[in-house]
């Protein structure tokens, strides 16, 4: 009989995908802690032939390195892969996996939450509530943008996270138009969604929502022109990846009122935020919980898990990242 596969979890997996992995013919190492430090993982990983990395591991040619040559998948415990050096992992011949599909709903939960939380400034409310302030209901008083009357949402990234907010924008009456998409192009027609260049949208929508993935094409998509097309009346949500958007412009337009508000679940220097985001009422923010739901997460490492079986088994993993 062989050597059992030596396995390695970053993080302590939830909803007893532990036990699973632990039920394996494995000989299977599970960090305790979810902020393992890098040094740790770069020696944890060490013989490995297959780890279940977290979103903030980086997956490049240090790490492969301290695996070994046996190491054969890595499967991302994300539907980003951002954090994953690909030509690293081409050269060495490793399967890199990740969790398409299964955080869609939670993901787009998230983002109507921030729609919603920044056109009827519910955080602020909550905020100058518990401020203790003297109040008097009023007609102007904490007006906000009203989404039901045909407000119009601009989704970049029409993929399938993109497709789940706009099904849940349309059922809040909005109007939704799309940056072009050739994966999603039919069910955007069936959702009557208009598809538009990025500037033409970026002008069209009182709320933008981005949903593309973070690469070199997408890193700072939204810098200070982009911003400006939005508009003092416009509102930015990214629950996709920090650096897509220019969070220096970002500050800038939310204070000198050329866009009127944001909701961010991510940021650009994560887990750092810009003080200057944290100054502003304009803003909502929440620390990078977009899949962030019990069973979501629970199906993420599972999915991972299975993956992980998949290659150790010789059969083809379930979700693999194209390494083209
Ligand atoms: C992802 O999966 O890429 C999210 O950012 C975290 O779940």
């Amino acid at each position: 009989m062989g050597a059992r596969p030596r396995v390695h979890v970053c993080f302590p997996p939830p909803g007893g995908v532990r036990e699973e992995i632990l039920a394996m013919p494995w000989d299977a190492t599970l960090a305790e802690v979810s902020d393992t430090p890098r040094s740790q993982v770069l020696s944890d990983v060490r013989g490995c032939d297959a780890v279940i990395t977290r979103l903030t591991d980086r997956v490049d040619a240090e790490l492969l390195d301290a695996a070994g040559p046996g190491l054969r998948v890595v499967a991302n415990y994300a539907v980003g892969f951002d954090n994953v050096d690909l030509d690293a992992v081409r050269e060495r011949g490793v399967t890199v996996t990740n969790t398409p599909g299964i955080l869609d709903g939670a993901t787009a939960d998230l983002s109507l939450a921030l729609i919603l939380a920044a056109a009827r400034r519910v955080v602020e409310g909550d905020r100058f509530v518990r401020a203790g302030k003297p109040w008097r209901w009023s007609p102007t008083f904490f007006v906000g943008l009203d989404l039901s009357a045909g407000a119009t949402l601009g989704i970049v990234g029409l993929g399938r996270i993109g497709l789940a907010v706009a099904r849940r924008a349309l059922a809040f009456d909005m109007r939704v138009i799309a940056t072009p998409t050739r994966s999603h192009a039919e069910q955007a027609a069936d959702l009557g969604i208009e598809l538009m260049e990025l500037d033409d949208l970026l002008r069209a929508s009182d709320v933008v929502s981005l949903h593309c993935p973070l690469d070199a094409s997408t890193h700072h998509l939204i810098g200070a022109r982009e911003l400006g097309l939005i508009g003092p009346h416009g509102i930015l949500v990214n629950t996709s990846r920090g650096p897509v958007v220019d969070e220096t412009a970002l500050v800038d337009a939310l204070t000198s009122g050329r866009l009127g508000a944001a909701g961010l679940d991510v940021f650009e220097h994560e887990p750092k935020v810009s003080p200057g985001l944290l100054e502003l009422e304009n803003v909502v923010l929440v620390p990078h919980i977009g899949s962030a739901a019990d069973t979501t997460r629970t199906a993420m490492a599972r999915l991972a898990f299975r993956n992980v079986a998949a290659v150790l088994d010789g059969r083809p993993p379930l979700t693999p990242v194209p390494l083209g």
